[in-house]
């Protein structure tokens, strides 16, 4: 049956075997001591846990690796490709060494993001999923990061920048190559608690208390 140009195509793929993979020793070690957490019967409930590994000792998840990780959590690649296609932090290609992950849902696209997005690649000259020439960014959209009051979100790795403006993308970038974490915003709410602990003047200006935010 002909469905014409339009209708709906899947964008999964078959992914990658990429090279051989397997765990360092130490990353074994640290996955077994997350697994004897749970009953033994409920040993692939560290799945997620083994793939934060793999990613973390490769940069991103190969085909080789999902199966790796099917082998050391007793279950079938399949079911570990169903979780690697289901969550935006795992990436089944090559990404820079910083991840941007704009968040595109609504909170965030009235505020900007779609501009935020298109600022930032162009910055970079790459398009969305790409590695920039330096190897240090890769720019991806996401769906909510759950801090839709403080749009537009970005999340950097396993940091976070909130209120991301498109017109300070270049600021944004540069901070990052030069400082790192330390060049992000924070999370309003974890700032917030650490405020109501203990005065704190860095905190304080970080969270916006002093006006911006
Ligand atoms: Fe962007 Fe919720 S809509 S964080």
């Amino acid at each position: 049956m002909d469905y014409g140009a339009g209708h709906h195509k899947s964008e999964r793929a078959v992914p990658e075997d990429g090279p051989a993979f397997a765990f360092t020793p130490e990353r074994r070690a640290r996955l077994e001591q997350i697994a004897a957490q749970y009953p033994p019967e409920y040993r692939r409930s560290a799945m997620l846990a083994a793939l934060y590994l793999a990613q973390e000792q490769q940069g991103w998840i190969t085909g080789n690796a999902m199966a790796h990780v099917a082998e050391v959590i007793g279950c079938s690649r399949a079911e570990v490709e169903e979780n690697v296609a289901f969550y935006t932090m795992f990436y089944t290609r090559p990404v820079g060494r910083n991840v941007l992950q704009v968040c595109r849902t609504l909170s965030c696209a009235l505020n900007g993001a779609g501009r935020l997005t298109a600022a930032l690649c162009e910055k970079l000259n790459v398009k969305p999923g790409e590695v920039d020439a330096t190897g240090d960014f890769t720019v991806i959209e996401v769906e909510c990061l759950g801090a839709c009051d403080r749009a537009p979100v970005v999340m950097v790795n396993d940091d976070w920048h909130e209120r991301a403006r498109p017109e300070d993308a270049g600021e944004l970038i540069e901070g990052i190559r030069a400082r790192g974490g330390a060049a992000l915003s924070g999370c309003y709410l974890d700032i917030e608690k650490k405020l109501t602990a203990g005065a704190d003047p860095e905190l304080h200006a970080r969270s916006g208390a002093g006006g911006k935010g």
